[in-house]
């Protein structure tokens, strides 16, 4: 069976819950990325509004994990003003030609998702090979979706 790590980004904790259930589907490896900057309260959000429309990478803590030793990365994130958010397009930079095959997954509030997979597949070089949105109100019941997804990724 492929090795995979998934690795998110979450500011307020979507992204973290559903990554942690795919986690606990596939028996897999995590990686958080942590952010440098406090995003916390409303000044952080125009922040990260603002870094993520002027596609602007962010400071991030040093990996763990070396992707190029997996077979599958699922990159999860949050939209951020339609795109993939600050520290994860710091992480993709930074791990650029180490990604084997990658898969993905967004929370969001309604819109950007399209967009954000792919500036990630423009940042990777790559195609995903799944991916799959989970809209912030219902990351507390998607597993249905993470199942579906999950066999996707075994197939
Ligand atoms: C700065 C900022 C910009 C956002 N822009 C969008 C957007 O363009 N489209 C959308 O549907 N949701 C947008 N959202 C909502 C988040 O994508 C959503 O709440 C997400 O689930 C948060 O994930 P997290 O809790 O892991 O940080 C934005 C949130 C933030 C903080």
């Amino acid at each position: 069976m492929d090795k995979i790590l998934v690795v998110y980004y979450s500011r307020t904790g979507t992204t973290k819950k559903v990554a942690e259930a795919i986690r606990d589907e596939l028996d897999c490896d995590t990686e958080e990325i942590i952010s440098i900057k406090n995003r916390s309260g409303a000044m952080g959000y125009l922040f990260c509004g603002k870094e993520a429309a002027l596609k602007r990478v962010a400071e991030i803590k040093p990996v763990v994990k070396n992707p190029a030793d997996y077979d599958l990365v699922i990159i999860g994130t949050p939209v951020w003003a339609w795109n993939i958010s600050s520290p994860m397009r710091a992480y993709l930079m930074r791990n650029i030609s180490k990604f084997k095959k990658i898969a993905a997954f967004c929370t969001m509030g309604g819109s950007g998702d399209k967009k954000a997979f792919a500036e990630i597949e423009n940042i990777c070089g790559i195609k995903l090979v799944a991916s799959f949105t989970v809209l912030t109100k219902d990351a507390g019941s998607c597993d249905k979706t993470i199942k579906e997804f999950s066999q996707k990724i075994r197939e």
